[in-house]
């Protein structure tokens, strides 16, 4: 069975890569440039259906078992947990200017770059708490049944981005993705 914490990792990893990509089309975006809106979209649709209802959910079950073994991370845990409502939240408000736009409803591009920078740096901060204060301790600390739980917190789903069997919506971004999702 693959190292559960190289795979937890390796999923960072990957949503690092989309919040990169984000970045460059933003960039695009703030210097007058149109951004490859349906790509952006299906990033943020990516992030927003897949790592909200798939990564964050096995991760509160790994919180709680953490918890359980080591009080003393409560306090950053709880901070972490509220984190992931917050991006919910900020994902699904940028999803949500972005279906404007490709509907051509006119929305000023302050509010579109306002969201989209709350959410990069929302975003990339948690990534980086997880992996810094997160990953480590659960190495160390849980135990096969612990990462069993994890495993069994929702249904398991193929990776309709990363996956072998790349989803319809999301062919054209897996090429435009492929050199960082082999790196
Ligand atoms: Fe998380
Ligand atoms: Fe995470």
């Amino acid at each position: 069975m693959a190292d559960p914490v190289a795979v937890w990792h390796a999923e960072h990893m990957r949503f690092a890569s989309l919040l990169d990509f984000i970045e460059t089309q933003m960039t695009a975006f703030h210097s007058g440039q149109d951004p490859d809106y349906e790509l952006l979209r299906d990033v943020v649709y990516y992030l927003h259906h897949y790592a909200d209802r798939y990564h964050h959910p096995r991760e509160n079950v790994a919180f709680a078992r953490l918890v359980s073994r080591d009080p003393w991370i409560g306090l950053v845990i709880g901070r972490i947990l509220q984190e992931h409502r917050v991006l919910e939240h900020a994902g699904a408000a940028l999803l949500k200017h972005l279906d404007d736009i490709l509907e051509d409803v006119v929305i000023p591009r302050e509010t579109v770059e306002a969201a989209a920078a709350t959410y990069l740096l929302y975003y990339r901060h948690h990534l980086a708490a997880e992996e810094g204060e997160i990953l480590p301790r659960a190495a160390r600390l849980l135990k096969p049944d612990d990462w069993a739980a994890v495993a069994g917190a929702v249904p398991a789903a193929p990776d309709p981005l990363f996956g072998d069997d790349v989803g319809e919506r999301y062919r054209e971004l897996r090429k435009r993705l492929k050199p960082l999702a082999a790196s």
